[in-house]
């Protein structure tokens, strides 16, 4: 029952793709508008999930000392969303805590509809004691990814959790269904709570350096996944932490590499994987060794100091505990990690989340109508540290961007307010919103003068990412391109004294965040919103508000 929608869709991309193929360009624009029309329809149909979640703080010791931990019904971290392509999530949030809380959805693109995106530029908070309804789709979405609390410092105290989106029933997926498959959620921790974390950067202090790594919301040995001799399984592993890259590998086994946030990868044997802040993977693990247990551990990564952590492969009928010391990580070198990232590529065969293969979007082949440049940088700013991106460093207006754009309120921000290149001027604050239209094809170029790992996160997309190296980026650096079978996703490390090129096609109208997602420096600045526009305010582009939309700020007693 739940099926039949799903069926008929792919049926219907197949049917249309090869009426466009056979007709050409002249009828494409009127099968495009029956497809959309069509999907409209099918679109109700989309199955739905409903969840119902209470957020309290409750006693964890992840680290063998009390803190108080954001729970999920009661869970650290919280409950795992299991989705399908295009199913429609509601999920009733109650805000037991004694502040504002707001959740965003890494990676999940919230199509047409930034209003529920969860991040403070577009979502108003939920107060305490009260509840809101997030009305999401995982619209022509499938891969691996995770939810986590936005608002100040409050994802180092947990409210994350795992997002699984399978492809429909129908649409092949480039290997057999594996035995069975774990969300392992990895990230550094803090021993010291978010309130004070907070209040440190608020005093324009630095922070000190975490104090472990955490797998599952649990440390050392705390977690075991069980396997059976001969069996194959799926690990979906995602960077949840605050700020180190981390280095994933499993004792006697190699891990092969299927998917990249939402994109199935030609397949790679792996030995040990970097995993950088807010990134997802896929790998495909074989219980191919003698039953026993096995070490799998996690090490940060390009610190001076390294944190480690370590879980447990159990094969059924273990005839020996772990022992002896988990295997290293590879040495602190950014040469291999950029080779491993290189070699990351786009199964140009495999099927995405519609039956049509990856490969048949050729975003090689189409024309650049800007680049923007993007550095992120540290300032001493009013005497405070601070970090900004071309020299603004964001500052949070009283509404939210997407609402004060809606109610058309002025005076909340400016668009043109943060440049499209870095400059010489000293670095100031702002709200900091750069206008794009909708449709625009481009190219953004992160540069990392500094010494330390940045990585980057896009709202609203996924994107190419065409080119990364050490050094200076020039315009020389895009015959080095991959126009061919670069990997398609939402967050990508820039190595430190380094470069990362993507293409990104402007289809989704919103206001999106851009960020760093090493937790200190998204707090203290270095993000902005991309305001993707179109003229036409029609609602094949942009859904209307929704109607629960809880209002704050300028936006309160405004009516849609
Ligand atoms: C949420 O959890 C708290 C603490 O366990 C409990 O007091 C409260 O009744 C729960 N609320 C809901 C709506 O379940
Ligand atoms: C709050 O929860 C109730 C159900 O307990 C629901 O009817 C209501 O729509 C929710 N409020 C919001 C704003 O989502
Ligand atoms: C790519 O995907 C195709 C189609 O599913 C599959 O047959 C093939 O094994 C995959 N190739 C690699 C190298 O992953
Ligand atoms: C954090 O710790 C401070 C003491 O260092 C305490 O006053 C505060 O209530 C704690 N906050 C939370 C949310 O646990
Ligand atoms: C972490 O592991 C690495 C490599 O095994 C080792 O060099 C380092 O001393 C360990 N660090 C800690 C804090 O245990
Ligand atoms: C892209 O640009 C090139 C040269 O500037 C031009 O010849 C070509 O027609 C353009 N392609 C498209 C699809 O606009
Ligand atoms: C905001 O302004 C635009 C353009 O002037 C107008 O079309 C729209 O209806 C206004 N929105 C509201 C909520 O007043
Ligand atoms: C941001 O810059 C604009 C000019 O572009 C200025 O009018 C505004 O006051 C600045 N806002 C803040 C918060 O400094």
């Amino acid at each position: 029952m739940q099926n039949q929608p799903s069926l008929s869709i792919s049926h219907l991309y197949l049917v249309v793709e090869t009426m466009q193929r056979r007709n050409g360009a002249l009828f494409g624009s009127l099968y495009y508008c029956v497809v959309l029309c069509l999907i409209a329809i099918v679109n109700a149909e989309d199955p739905y999930r409903f969840f119902t979640w209470n957020v309290t703080y409750g006693d964890i010791y992840p680290m063998g000392i009390r803190q108080q931990g954001i729970l999920i019904n009661g869970q650290f971290p919280g409950p795992e969303i299991y989705s399908v392509t295009n199913d429609n999530l509601i999920i009733n949030v109650f805000n037991n805590l004694p502040e504002p809380f707001l959740i965003s959805w890494n990676g999940i693109q919230q199509r047409r509809n930034s209003y529920v995106d969860g991040v403070y530029g577009t979502t108003c908070p939920i107060p305490s004691g009260q509840n809101f309804t997030y009305k999401l789709q995982v619209k022509d979405q499938i891969g691996s990814f995770y939810y986590f609390p936005s608002l100040g410092f409050q994802k180092a105290a947990g409210g994350f959790g795992a997002i699984k989106i399978l492809s429909r029933p129908r649409i092949p997926v480039p290997f057999s269904d594996p035995a069975d498959d774990y969300s392992i959620l990895i990230g550094d921790w803090y021993t010291t709570n978010h309130t004070r974390l907070e209040k440190i950067m608020d005093l324009g202090w630095r922070l000190p350096f975490p104090d472990g790594v955490l797998i599952n919301g649990r440390g050392d040995g705390g977690v075991t996944y069980n396997v059976e001799q001969g069996k194959t399984y799926r690990l979906r592993i995602s960077n949840v932490g605050l700020q180190n890259t981390l280095n994933f590998r499993i004792a006697g086994h190699t891990m092969t590499l299927v998917e990249v946030e939402g994109t199935h990868t030609v397949q790679t044997s792996l030995s040990s994987l970097d995993v950088h802040v807010g990134q997802s993977y896929s790998v495909l693990v074989t219980a191919d060794q003698p039953p026993q247990d096995y070490y799998i551990a996690v090490s940060s990564r390009f610190t001076s100091q390294t944190l480690n952590t370590t879980a447990v492969l159990r094969y059924a009928n273990s005839g020996k505990p772990v022992s002896g010391t988990p295997p290293p990580p590879p040495d602190n070198d950014i040469s291999w990690s950029l080779n491993q990232a290189r070699s990351i590529r786009t199964n140009l065969t495999a099927s995405g989340p519609r039956p049509n293969p990856q490969g048949s979007y050729h975003y090689g082949q189409i024309n650049i109508t800007r680049t923007i440049k993007i550095t992120g940088s540290a300032a001493i700013i009013d005497r405070k540290q601070r970090y900004h991106v071309n020299g603004v460093s964001f500052t949070a207006a009283d509404t939210p961007l997407k609402l004060a754009d809606y109610f058309n309120i002025s005076g909340v921000f400016k668009v043109g307010s943060i440049p499209d290149e870095p400059t010489n001027n000293a670095p100031y604050l702002n709200t900091s919103v750069m206008g794009a239209d909708f449709r625009a094809f481009i190219e953004i170029v992160f540069e990392n003068k500094e010494n330390i790992i940045q990585s980057w996160h896009l709202d609203g997309y996924n994107f190419f990412v065409v080119g990364m190296d050490e050094g200076r980026w020039s315009e020389t650096s895009r015959n080095t391109y991959n126009l061919v079978d670069a990997v398609s996703r939402c967050t990508v490390q820039v190595y430190p004294k380094s470069w990362t090129a993507i293409y990104l096609g402007l289809d989704n109208v919103g206001m999106w965040n851009i960020r760093n997602e090493f937790w200190v420096r998204q707090y203290l600045g270095e993000q902005f919103y991309l305001r993707v526009y179109s003229p036409v305010m029609s609602s094949r582009d942009e859904y209307p508000l929704p109607q629960n939309a809880l209002l704050c700020g300028r936006a309160v007693g405004k009516s849609s």
